[in-house]
């Protein structure tokens, strides 16, 4: 049985005794609402560490004021049984005020990474990002850290953070779990009617020939981003961004770099969906 824990204190003390005894801490970071790909990295957290800590925290200071705070699925009882059954220790879930107790005086930005992309978008959501996951990882002080490469610019801002911040633990990318029909899972799919779901596959299908296109020889990028982008406007999606991006610096893509990362951003319906692939340019 997963424990529930929601108190800063109480889970602090609980994973000293593990530390004293010598066994590595995994965490995995969420906000709730676990489907198979938050499984993944429970998984991964487990097969790398002696003891698992999950988190669910729908963390507000990563919404924006007109984003789905009070609409994002709270569904712990189910998330805790899922966690049981995979086998995770520890299931921190605190509340706003415990988190938060004196508001947010101090936040963490890492500016090179947090105003591009969906942070164009979403002006403060990598702040609102780093500043809980930084305070997270000083109430858990793991080992290790698992975060999901769908959210690939997430996983650069967290991975700077740490470097930049002397963090002493190794954060983990694990690969996006997607559907059996290429949907990247996503709590944000619950908002999808029947017919916004069948179209969604469209969104990986679109990243996959812009990367094969890449794979065939094809340099124009700006070319590639404008054809995928028209393709899945027409669909129906509202196109946010598709780019072909460096993989490291996430800046925009030159001939010379070959590690690449092609990322898209696109409303449909309700949901804002975001996935990528990434490659190596032969
Ligand atoms: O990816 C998420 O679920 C969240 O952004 C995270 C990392 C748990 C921070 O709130």
């Amino acid at each position: 049985m997963t424990q529930i824990i929601t108190s800063i204190d109480t889970l602090r003390d609980t994973l000293s005794q593990h530390r004293e005894r010598g066994q590595t801490i995994g965490f995995v970071p969420t906000m709730g609402s676990l489907h198979a790909g938050h499984m993944d990295l429970v998984r991964a957290c487990k097969d790398a560490c002696d003891i698992t800590v999950a988190s669910i925290f729908v963390n507000p200071m990563q919404f924006g004021p007109n984003e789905d705070f009070d609409a994002y699925p709270r569904t712990l009882e189910a998330d805790n049984d899922k966690l049981t059954a995979e086998g995770a220790d520890y299931l921190f879930a605190p509340t706003v005020r415990e988190m938060y107790p004196h508001g947010v005086n101090t936040q963490i930005d890492v500016p090179s990474l947090a105003n591009i992309l969906c942070g164009a978008s979403r002006p403060g959501h990598f702040a609102g990002v780093a500043t809980v996951v930084s305070k997270l990882f000083n109430i858990v002080q793991p080992h290790q850290a698992f975060f999901g490469r769908k959210d690939f610019q997430q996983l650069a801002v967290i991975r700077q953070m740490a470097r930049d911040l002397l963090m002493p633990l190794s954060i983990v990318g694990v690969p996006t779990g997607r559907a059996d029909d290429g949907l990247a899972l996503s709590s944000r799919n619950a908002y999808l009617t029947d017919t916004e779901r069948a179209q969604a596959p469209l969104l990986y299908q679109s990243l996959q020939s812009a990367r094969q296109r890449i794979l065939d020889g094809e340099t124009d990028f700006a070319a590639i981003q404008r054809d995928a982008t028209t393709a899945l406007n027409a669909a129906g999606f509202r196109v946010d961004y598709f780019e072909v991006r460096c993989a490291h610096a996430l800046s925009s893509a030159g001939l010379a770099d070959t590690k690449l990362v092609i990322l898209v951003a696109a409303y449909l319906g309700k949901a804002r969906l975001i996935d990528n692939v990434e490659l190596q340019k032969p």
